[in-house]
């Protein structure tokens, strides 16, 4: 049990706050255009995420075992369908996908640390950042190094036991991180980008949005709040019974998009004053923000700083995606925590290998349509498999889940509640997803 609500909303926005946010977020939406993106991330978290978020709180809760045995308990318990254990297999599985490219993503932000620590972006050029970065990705060896001293990272903490770690990191790093954010900010508002920057991300064009806008602005949501795999449900087990879920998620949520949002407004200005492309994927934040912390006083060393905050951010959302996986395994089978560390570690290292060849030897190999390997197994578990899990989240928790369950999960024993909850969680939520996966078919 997490010894307090607070400790349970450390753990949570440590797993929500992390590559998403920060890497993420900023490069799909210039992928995507910007504006209409952002205003439909906004939307999709707010409807979507926040009911989502609190139904795998309420569900682990409930059933304060893995998700998977979660989930087993409660089927039996409240006389269901067997195949709703289904949502706890494919998050294990979902929980592979992502954290095989996850590590290899923050490996590249521990080189960062180290690069800017020795000064490498002092003064230089956008043409400059540009070429360190490319350079770093042709070579698969030095991919592999950074992907391996991450994994190990993590599968370090997560054999020793999460809670001691997670607290200390989230306490210091959080405010920490968010610091930095407003300082590059600060330094964002100076440039003469700033204006376009703004108007990239908020201004709204109707023209720019498509199915697949909608779709992958939703696997954002589902991605960056962590949901649609069990891992806040593996969190929610711990969570004490008096705690409340609503203020608790709206907390979580809130904490995660302004962290998201400051990014973009941070990384965009910055573009656009160096004549960069906004489109350009991946690479975005680890071109822009070296450039950015290159032209200031002391960049180096807050460069540094940064990107080691980025590295923590990633390895308190690395563990929690490995935790429905481990914790299952560690009750079914009484497994030693180490081994079973290891061995999950293993094999997301090896799927992560398609990752890390994917930007150099593997770049012209296509997986489907002209998606590489990182390209494919990104989309299949973010934009597929996350919202598909949530989907099926939101209905076990407002139509399987008995009314009493409910009422006292939520706190409040008033006939309207539940009728609010049915509504948002059992209708909303769901049917916005399956919208998106129709509209996307077909436009
Ligand atoms: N929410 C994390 C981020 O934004 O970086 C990523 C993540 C963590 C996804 C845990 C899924 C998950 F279960």
């Amino acid at each position: 049990m997490w010894s307090s609500r607070w400790l349970f909303v450390l753990a949570a926005a440590g797993s929500a706050v992390g590559l998403g946010n920060i890497w993420k977020f900023p490069y799909i939406t210039g992928e995507n255009g910007g504006g209409a993106f952002v205003l439909i991330y906004l939307i999709c978290v707010a409807f979507v995420g926040i009911p989502i978020m609190m139904a795998e709180v309420m569900i682990g809760r409930e059933g304060r075992q893995s998700p998977i045995n979660t989930m087993r308990a409660l089927v039996q318990q409240h006389h269901r369908s067997p195949a709703w254990v289904l949502i706890g297999w494919m998050g294990v599985l979902a929980g592979f996908l992502i954290l095989s490219y996850y590590t290899v993503i923050a490996g590249w932000a521990l080189y960062y640390i180290l690069q800017m620590a020795q000064g490498t972006f002092d003064g230089a050029t956008g043409a400059v950042a540009e070429s360190t970065f490319n350079d770093f990705l042709s070579d698969p060896w030095r991919l592999v190094f950074w992907q391996t001293l991450f994994m190990v990272m993590t599968v370090w903490i997560i054999a020793r036991g999460v809670i001691k770690g997670l607290e200390s990191a989230i306490r210091w790093f959080m405010p920490l991180l968010f610091v930095l954010l407003i300082v590059l900010l600060g330094y964002a508002v100076t440039t003469d980008g700033f204006q376009q920057g703004w108007d990239f991300m908020f201004a709204f064009h109707w023209e720019d949005v498509s199915g697949q806008t909608v779709l992958v602005a939703m696997g954002q949501a589902f991605f960056t709040l962590s949901l649609g795999m069990g891992a806040i449900m593996a969190y929610g087990a711990y969570v004490p019974s008096n705690a409340s879920i609503t203020s608790t998620v709206s907390i979580i949520a809130i904490l995660d998009t302004l962290v998201a949002v400051a990014a973009g407004l941070a990384i965009f200005p910055i573009v656009f004053a160096n004549g960069l492309e906004p489109g350009q994927g991946p690479g975005l934040m680890f071109v822009t923000i070296p450039l950015a912390f290159g032209q200031m006083p002391l960049g180096a060393l807050f460069g540094t700083l940064f990107f080691l905050l980025v590295s923590f951010a990633a390895i308190t959302s690395a563990i929690s995606i490995s935790e429905p996986a481990l914790a299952y395994l560690v009750e079914t089978y009484n497994a030693k925590r180490g081994r079973v560390a290891i061995t999950l570690g293993v094999i997301s290292w090896v799927l992560g290998l398609g990752t890390v060849f994917s930007f150099n030897i593997w770049a012209d190999r296509h997986v489907v349509g002209d998606l590489t390997f990182f390209d494919f197994v990104d989309y299949v578990s973010q934009n597929v498999m996350l919202p598909l899990g949530g989907m099926l989240i939101a209905l076990f928790g407002a139509w399987a889940l008995p009314k009493t369950v409910i009422g006292s999960q939520l706190g409040l024993q008033e006939g309207w509640v539940n009728v609010v909850w049915k509504v948002v969680c059992g209708v909303i939520a769901p049917l916005g997803v399956l919208v998106v996966f129709v509209a996307t078919v077909i436009g």
